[in-house]
């Protein structure tokens, strides 16, 4: 056990051995970046969103820089879950970090019947259920209705007993309705926030850079106040663990989500500037806590009168 104890336990059987996940889709599915750091060290790997058939995605471009972040517009690139199930699950196994499926769909059969296909499977230890896909009867994601995340969640809470964490949208009006409406449906806890909707222009081409709507999904620092507000939100409608994500990219980024509210956080457009940053993040926030000297987590961003009682100041 490292010391001092950064263990997070979400419920329902997944005990993350430190808050520092990789968020969805700036991993895959952990084979290529376990070549590059040491991949166990860390507290989850969301995996890339699975679809019930495989996809290929969006024809490039589909992800473009922009000052302070990125834009993407992969369309879901995935192998489809069979092969997450039948390949993928059992390397899982033979990993000690813990891998969270995360799960995407167009209608909520698709989405069930992704789970009860990985439901056979053993080798991971829950599901992120993303909810910000565009709902094939309505055109509305599912993630912009709390009506429809609620029948959503309530229906995949039925299939398994598996931790179900739901990824919020922040393309939202009032974040904490829907939030409300998936843990009241039974999910386990909640990830936020996925990518905002946002855009490049090409001067030159007097056009959008991405292709399509020209629309991508905006990540990285440049939005990271503003998921800071969508989690101290979230964190303040509902008493199920909030998982913090959105341009974290060093242990106080990290810190900062914690003091929000966030149980545990995730670290994804930094990896694709620095794959160890993740890495990174739990090591500055070991330093941080040994020098602190406290011995749980909380005591880092909740101070308590036993501990040094300046938990604000801790990551200097
Ligand atoms: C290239 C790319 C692909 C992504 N794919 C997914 C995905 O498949 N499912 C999902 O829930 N989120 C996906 N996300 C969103 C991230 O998991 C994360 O919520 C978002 O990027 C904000 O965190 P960041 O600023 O640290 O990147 C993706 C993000 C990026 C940049």
């Amino acid at each position: 056990m490292n010391f001092p104890d950064l263990s997070v336990d979400l419920g329902r059987g997944l005990i993350l051995p430190n808050p520092v996940g990789l968020a969805s889709g700036t991993a895959g599915y952990g084979f290529e970046l376990r070549q590059l750091i040491d991949l166990d060290r860390l507290g989850a790997l969301f995996t890339k969103g699975t679809t019930l058939h495989p996809r290929e995605g969006n024809p490039p471009p589909r992800v473009a820089e922009v000052r302070g972040g990125m834009l993407n517009a992969i369309g879901l690139h995935n192998p489809g879950v069979d092969h997450v199930a039948s390949t993928y699950a059992p390397e899982f196994s033979r990993w000690s970090i813990p891998v969270v499926v995360n799960v995407a769909g167009g209608s909520v059969e698709d989405y069930l019947e992704c789970l009860d296909r990985l439901e056979r499977a053993e080798g991971f230890a829950g599901y992120e259920l993303n909810i910000s896909c565009p709902n094939i009867a309505n055109g509305l994601d599912f993630g912009r209705d709390p009506a429809a995340a609620g029948r959503l969640v309530a229906a995949a809470r039925a299939r398994t007993g598996r931790h179900l964490m739901v990824k919020l949208s922040p393309n939202v009006t009032d974040i904490a309705a829907v939030a409300r409406a998936v843990e009241e449906a039974g999910a386990d806890s909640v990830s936020a926030v996925n990518t905002y909707v946002g855009m490049k222009i090409h001067r030159g081409i007097r056009a959008p850079v991405l292709p399509g709507r020209g629309t991508g999904g905006l990540s990285g620092p440049v939005i990271k106040p503003l998921a800071l507000a969508a989690v101290a939100q979230v964190r303040a409608a509902v008493r199920i663990p909030v998982v913090g994500v959105g341009g974290i990219m060093d242990a106080d980024d990290a810190l900062e989500y914690l003091i929000a509210g966030a149980d545990a956080i995730q670290v994804g457009t930094a990896t694709f500037v620095n794959p160890a940053a993740a890495l990174e993040v739990l090591d500055g926030l070991l330093t941080a806590g040994e020098r602190a000297g406290v011995s749980r987590l909380e005591e880092l961003h909740h101070p308590t009168p036993s501990s040094s009682g300046d938990g604000l100041a801790l990551s200097r």
